[in-house]
């Protein structure tokens, strides 16, 4: 089976099996048969942050379970939602409901099943601040639990699916904690200046979100023309002694506060190693922001591979900072 059009790079990589899980009982039929439990398994929703480097010779699980129910109780908003929707169909819904919490979250790519998984967040809001827990599936023994907030362990792009779980679950369904009542997180510089264009001043859920959407447009390549997976690299913490000979040496290097230390803008120092929007072979990064890398059409798995070590080297040799792969490695 070809996997091209089930990743938003568009690597025309192929997978050994595949199967589509449509009900949570699904996935129990499934593993009833050992012959699937010994193989590689990759579980898709969106296909949004992986990147095939080689044919998977394994079992591909599409999670295409659906569904999206609320619950109001006076201010306070439950919704939950099937791993297999598509994140941004879920903010839209909320948005229209009026349901506040997830606007700065509007059109992430990727499905609601792999949201917590590296807790995806934009704009100053990250999943963590709107979940409230998730259902899913123990593989090594038949069975679902849940998930709340705390036992994910979410940090930044982070959590427990990723790191000592990883493997062993699969999610199946989400619940989110909103509210009737905005609170909203308009200190992102971007949005302010979008909002005073638009001449707008008491803004709505539905002018953030609209707002945010506006930007991401501009900023990222559209995945259904040039294929990508945002954001390629982690933004890099490092100490506030690393941060300060840094510093001495490159004046305007773009940083945040991070509670660990100080976290740095990757897609500058990707910029200043001379890469924004450079095209090597069939691959690149884009030229409104250096961190994504993207397929301009037909290029491989290590095509893209190669080119995101090349640029580790380089932001390496010039600013002594590693970057870190955000986007899975399929190998
Ligand atoms: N910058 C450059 N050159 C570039 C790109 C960025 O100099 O080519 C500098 C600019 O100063 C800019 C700053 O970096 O102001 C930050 O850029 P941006 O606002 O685009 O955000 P980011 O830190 O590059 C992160 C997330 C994005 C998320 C945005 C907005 C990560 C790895 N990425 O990017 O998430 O949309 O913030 O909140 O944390 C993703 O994870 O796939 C993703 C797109």
């Amino acid at each position: 089976v070809s996997l091209k059009n089930f990743n938003t790079f568009g690597i025309d990589a192929k997978a050994r099996y595949f199967t589509e899980i449509n009900r949570e009982e699904d996935l129990q039929e499934l593993f009833l048969d050992d012959q699937w439990k010994q193989l590689p398994r990759l579980v898709l929703g969106g296909g949004s942050n992986m990147l095939f480097v080689k044919d998977f010779e394994g079992l591909v699980i599409r999670m295409n379970i659906r569904g999206i129910e609320h619950r109001i109780n006076h201010e306070e908003v439950t919704v939950e939602a099937g791993a297999g929707e598509v994140w941004n169909e879920l903010v839209t819904y909320c948005v229209d409901h009026g349901f506040a919490g997830m606007e700065n979250l509007s059109l992430i790519p990727g499905s609601v099943g792999a949201s917590p998984i590296q807790n995806i967040g934009a704009y100053g809001i990250e999943l963590k601040d709107v979940f409230h827990s998730c259902h899913a599936f123990e593989i090594a023994s038949g069975t679902f639990r849940t998930f709340t907030k705390e036992e994910c362990g979410f940090g930044y792009r982070e959590s427990v699916f990723k790191s000592e779980l990883k493997g062993q679950y699969i999610i199946t369904r989400v619940k989110f904690q909103l509210s009737l009542q905005p609170n909203l997180s308009l200190h992102y510089g971007a949005i302010q200046q979008e909002l005073e264009k638009r001449g707008i001043e008491q803004p709505t859920i539905k002018d953030v979100s609209q707002v945010v959407s506006h930007i991401r447009v501009s900023k990222l390549p559209d995945p259904s023309t040039i294929g990508n997976a945002g954001s390629f690299f982690k933004n890099p913490v490092i100490s506030k002694e690393q941060f300060e000979t840094l510093v001495s040496e490159f004046p305007d290097v773009v940083h945040y506060p991070a509670s660990d230390g100080v976290k740095l803008a990757a897609g500058w120092l990707i910029e200043q190693c001379g890469w924004k929007g450079k095209t090597v072979g069939n691959t690149g990064t884009w030229k409104n922001q250096a961190l994504v890398l993207v397929n301009h059409g037909n290029a491989t798995g290590q095509e893209v591979y190669t080119l995101s070590s090349q640029i580790i080297d380089s932001v390496y040799t010039k600013f002594g900072v590693s970057l870190e792969r955000e986007v899975n490695i399929i190998n």
